[in-house]
């Protein structure tokens, strides 16, 4: 018998080294590797910041022009995936479609997942950053019905996504500059967040030495939960049921409620006890997005968003708890916009994460003082005994 320290839910436990994502919850500070991501989030472009995340430098021109040709020459999927798709249920949740498919990733690419190899490692991540878009894309199609599109690699990342997404084989989708613009943004701001669920999750997949698709699988399945990244599903679900902005005070006193389970969706967070720098930037630009992308105008839902959280925010149960909207309050009403249907937002989410979770993947694989991840737990079970024959019971 041994004593461990008892830390449910890892309140006060590092669990390895890092020199990816820096975060101060009191301050609302968030970097990825130094660079503020108030910077990265208006400055640079998705792929520019999965390099930074990847290999912990910015590009210079020419390593950006070659990243972005690697990543976007692994952008097809096996042909046979195709049947694997199709044995899923017409109205499949994205998210159940993302996962089984991410992990079947690793019976196509068995030659290159010695995870002991750094080349193959690479490769690898290459792979899931350049495919987990296709498959997302992929997945909505099969919901709707519609072919699959295949990548184009004339496009940028951001407005080959789209394409996947919006363009039929009888009808040509060109992405508005500032859907790119909008989308680019998102994904940047979901790229990485140190240690949260699902990062936790690939790495420990990944500490008895499974391979990343696998891991990265398992990445997913946690991010679904709507304490992680299934929130921004639940906002805009919660948004509707709210339905006015007369209904507001009687929701946040639900959320009060100890004997009610209902929580304000897109609210708190376990690290940021001041504003989530995330939810800033989004609510900043929401109203300039919404305001250009005239014609997709989903403002009622915005204005909802907006007065709940002055409400919430001036309420003493939230102002003690220090609770804030987070990066999944205000994320919805922009992919809403852009014609991104509730149920892929969370899949939106894992496309962007993939980068931070095959940066920690990497980053784990490469240091040596890395252990298989083993937490001991506090036993509360019967003392010995002995077996009762069944005849005795
Ligand atoms: N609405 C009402 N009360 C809340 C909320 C909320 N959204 N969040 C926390 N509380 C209360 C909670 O009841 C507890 O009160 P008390 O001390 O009286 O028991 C106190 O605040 C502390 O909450 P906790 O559950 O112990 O905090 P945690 O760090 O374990 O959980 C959280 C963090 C994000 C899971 C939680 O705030 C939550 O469930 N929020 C809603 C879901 C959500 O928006 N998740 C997205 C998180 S950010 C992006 C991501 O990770 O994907």
């Amino acid at each position: 018998a041994g004593f461990f320290t008892y830390d449910p839910g890892f309140m006060a436990t590092a669990s390895c080294h890092s020199a990816i994502t820096y975060i101060d919850g009191e301050q609302g500070i968030l970097l990825y590797r130094g660079y503020p991501i108030e910077q990265l989030a208006t400055k640079a472009s998705f792929l520019e910041v999965a390099y930074l995340l990847f290999y912990g430098e910015l590009p210079t021109k020419a390593e950006l022009a070659e990243f972005e040709r690697v990543i976007m020459t692994h952008t097809m999927l096996n042909e046979n995936l195709k049947d694997f798709l199709n044995g899923f249920h017409y109205d499949a949740h994205p998210m159940a479609i993302l996962c089984g498919v991410v992990a079947s990733l690793s019976a196509f690419y068995h030659d290159s997942i010695d995870v002991h190899d750094p080349r193959y490692r690479e490769i690898s991540a290459h792979r899931l950053i350049a495919k987990v878009p296709t498959i997302a894309a992929a997945a909505y199609k099969h919901n709707v019905g519609e072919p699959i599109m295949y990548p184009r690699n004339d496009l940028r990342y951001g407005a080959n996504f789209l394409h996947m997404m919006f363009a039929t084989p009888c009808e040509h989708y060109k992405p508005t500059l500032l859907a790119e613009k909008a989308l680019n943004l998102l994904f940047i701001l979901h790229a990485d967040h140190e240690q949260n669920a699902s990062t936790s999750t690939v790495r420990l997949a990944g500490s008895s030495g499974a391979n990343p698709f696998a891991c990265v699988a398992a990445g997913v399945a946690s991010l679904w939960g709507p304490a992680h990244g299934g929130a921004n599903e639940a906002v805009l679900d919660m948004l509707t049921e709210i339905g006015d902005v007369a209904n507001v005070p009687k929701y946040i006193e639900k959320a009060k409620d100890k004997d009610d389970a209902f929580r304000l969706m897109g609210f708190g967070h376990r690290v940021y006890k001041n504003y989530d720098p995330r939810a800033k930037i989004i609510r900043e630009v929401c109203h300039q997005l919404l305001d250009e992308m005239s014609g997709t105008l989903d403002n009622p839902m915005f204005e909802l968003a907006l007065k709940l959280e002055e409400i919430a925010t001036n309420d003493d149960y939230f102002v003690e708890r220090k609770l804030y909207p987070n990066v999944d309050f205000y994320s919805g009403i922009i992919y809403s916009a852009l014609g991104i249907p509730r149920n892929m937002f969370t899949v939106m989410f894992a496309v962007a994460r993939t980068v931070g979770w095959v940066s920690h993947w990497m980053e784990m694989m490469s240091d040596p003082s890395t252990r298989i991840g083993r937490p001991r737990q506090i036993y509360h079970g019967p003392a010995a005994r002995d077996y009762v024959p069944i005849s005795q019971r």
